[in-house]
């Protein structure tokens, strides 16, 4: 055994999850790369640190809990587990699973500020800028759109002017450019790395990192005597990857420290690639080996989000299609980097086809051939006399994949797999075992399954990381378990099975025709079909009904039409006057979704922006979004007007933001 990678030390990371969501296939897909490649490391004999964990402080979440009637860390407590309750149902291998609100990771952000400040990195002056709570970022005047909107979401940004301390970010540029340039595999996928550097490039400003408007952060360390600041909850995130190891407290697992890998979605890579990097040169750390981006998952094209109510729910998805399926369909899908679309067809065909024809049928056609011919004995001792050419074929394409696992390409590490099984499949239609023990040829037809099996063999050991159970039920047919000493043996000594006796098991991947769950698009198209009958007699009825009303000037609808508008109950978090304009207000409403909406409302005569905050309104949540003054509206509010004025339509009593009316 190599005694070097034995004692390797590997640190790997996931980002941690807000807790304004409840986690979707956007979050597992994440999560499962880093759970394959810290289970492949572990195989390999690496000693792992797999972390994860939920990002709970921040005006957001400040917000959607208060919307909700909670405390911000009851609310935190309870989307946490969830995350945490979903990793565990999907038995993630993390080693730890960080909150935070944690008291260690508190005390060890604060000695990180106090580190930044003895390095003079941290002064203080007053912040001129815009804030986007949603995506809890500063913009400069030049970067907004129309001189209000976030440039990331569309969203209206808030002026803030108010006391902060700065980070002197712009001291590292020359520093960031170096380290882009001396490790060219820093950021991946590389092509990912020039995007930074010409944002690093085009000049970086110092960087806020805190605030005195609201409470749900970190105070700052008690040696600042400057109890209103909270820090900014990027930098109280990303302190996230060192305080997990101790950092600031109990320091002993910080030899883990720099990380393998921090694996993170395209969102987030400014923070990753450049803010990181920068914290951890002030704090004299060394930096990650490498920020790994993957791309969206879309449906239909369209990012994933709650709030486009196009969310697929992993936990229904594994449960209906079996997890480890789910697992190689998202590694195997799309090319590390790009977005990929969900859909249930592309997952039956890699079901049936990569899983069942492939991999499921060569063992079937092994199990048959050996039990017929040989009663299950096998012996690997004529495969390189009879098999050379492919033994070397399987050598050479199994002792290069390891680098495409390590640089997150986890569709060409499969892709790879997948060609030995399929070198497989071609001897046993070249050799024709069948024919060979007619011929009396029974050498060669056991050197043919052997051969298959040794294959098999290989692939089971390297596919473990991404399909734990399965592959051990393929080594348990084959007489072997998956585990550290059997990598050693078939991958890196690249050794034969020998003698072995092959066991039935039951099909591992049966085919599967029709998609086995009703995503949120499919159960409108479903209840529409089934709708549709009851809805033409209704029709007719109703037609029958209207051409009576007709002469009295009703024009009736049916229940359906009504319908169609989707009203929902919203809390109002935030309410402005919109300038220069006599009629509007601009709101930001919860609707139970991952951001709060934008609605411009022409209801200024009649209400104080400051008497709309905390009250409950009705929304008519599916109205395509328009712009009033420049400014997206994305909802519009049921009210009553008449001569004494209007009033808004609420509910009687208090309902959950996002309560479907109707
Ligand atoms: O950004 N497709 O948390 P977050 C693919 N708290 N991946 C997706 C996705 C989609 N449609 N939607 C989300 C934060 N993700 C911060 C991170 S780290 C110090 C702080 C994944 O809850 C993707 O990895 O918004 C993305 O980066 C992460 O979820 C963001 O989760
Ligand atoms: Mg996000």
């Amino acid at each position: 055994m190599n005694e070097n990678e034995k004692c390797k030390k590997i640190y790997i990371t996931t980002p941690i999850y807000y807790v304004n969501d409840v986690p979707h296939i956007g979050h597992a897909y994440t999560t499962i790369i880093a759970d394959s490649l810290a289970r492949y490391s572990r195989l390999a004999g690496m000693e792992v640190f797999f972390l994860t964990g939920t990002d709970e402080h921040g005006q957001k979440i400040e917000q959607a809990a208060k919307a909700r009637g909670k405390s911000p860390q009851e609310y935190a407590t309870e989307i946490s587990n969830r995350f945490k309750q979903l990793w565990d149902d999907f038995e993630i291998s993390y080693d730890k699973f960080i909150r935070t609100t944690d008291p260690d990771h508190i005390k060890g952000v604060q000695k990180a500020f106090e580190i930044m400040v003895e390095k003079g990195d941290i002064y203080k002056d007053v912040y001129r800028g815009h804030y986007c709570v949603s995506c809890e970022t500063f913009f400069t005047d030049t970067q907004l759109i129309d001189e209000e909107f976030c440039p990331e979401c569309g969203r209206s940004t808030t002026m803030v002017e108010e006391e902060s301390y700065f980070f002197r970010l712009s001291k590292y540029q020359d520093k960031l450019l170096e380290w882009y340039e001396s490790r060219p595999d820093c950021i991946l996928p590389k092509a990912k790395r020039n995007e930074v550097i010409n944002f690093v490039k085009s000049g970086l400003n110092d960087l806020s990192i805190t605030r005195t408007s609201f409470d749900w952060g970190i105070k700052l360390p008690e040696s600042m005597h400057d109890p209103k600041h909270v820090i900014y909850v990027w930098l109280d995130a990303l302190m996230n990857y060192i305080t997990a190891l101790g950092y600031g407290t109990d320091e002993k697992l910080m030899d883990y420290w720099p990380a393998k890998v921090h694996l993170i979605g395209k969102d987030i890579l400014r923070f990753h690639a450049i803010y990181w990097p920068a914290f951890l040169m002030s704090l004299d750390l060394e930096l990650p080996h490498h920020v790994a981006a993957h791309g969206w998952w879309t449906r239909n094209g369209e990012k994933m989000s709650k709030s486009k109510g196009n969310v697929v729910d992993p936990k229904e998805i594994a449960d209906a299609y079996g997890l480890e399926n789910f697992r190689y369909f998202m590694l195997r899908e799309v090319p590390f980097g790009q977005d990929g679309d969900f859909s249930q067809r592309a997952l039956i065909d890699r079901i049936n086809s990569d899983l069942g024809n492939d991999l499921g049928n060569l063992l079937n056609r092994i199990i048959g051939m050996s039990g017929k011919y040989f009663d299950f004995h096998i012996e690997s001792d004529d495969v390189a006399k009879y098999h050379e050419e492919e033994l070397l074929e399987v050598k050479a394409i199994l002792s290069n994949v390891e680098p495409f696992l390590y640089e997150i390409q986890t569709n060409r590490y499969l892709e790879e797999l997948w060609k030995t099984l399929r070198i497989a499949n071609k001897a046993i239609d070249k050799a024709m075992p069948w024919v060979k023990m007619k011929e009396g040829k029974e050498d060669e037809a056991m050197a043919t399954i052997a051969l298959v099996a040794n294959i098999l063999a290989k692939v089971s050991v390297l596919l473990h990381p991404v399909m734990p159970k399965t592959t051990q039920t393929i080594a348990s047919a084959l007489g072997f378990e998956v585990n550290n000493d059997s990598y050693y043996r078939l991958i890196k000594e690249e050794e034969l099975l020998g003698k072995f006796t092959i066991e039935k098991v039951p099909p591992l991947f049966p085919r599967i025709e029709e998609p086995l769950v009703e995503t949120p698009g499919q159960k409108a198209e479903a209840k529409s079909k089934s709708e549709l009958k009851a809805k033409e007699e209704k029709n007719s009825a109703s037609r029958e009904k209207s051409d009576k009303t007709a002469e009295n000037g009703d024009n009736l609808i049916t229940i359906d039409r009504f319908f169609e508008v989707k009203l929902k109950v919203g809390s109002v978090m935030e309410a402005q006057e919109v300038p220069k304009s006599k009629k509007l207000l601009k709101l930001q409403v919860d609707l139970g979704e991952e951001k709060p909406r934008q609605i411009v409302a022409g209801i200024k005569e009649w209400y104080a922006p400051e008497d709309l905050i905390g009250t409950q309104v009705c929304v008519v949540a599916n109205l395509k979004p328009a712009k009033l003054m420049g400014m997206l509206s994305e909802g519009m509010l049921l009210a009553a007007k008449d001569d004494e004025g209007l009033c808004l339509i609420r509910p009687e009593k208090p309902k959950k933001p996002g309560t479907p009316i109707g």
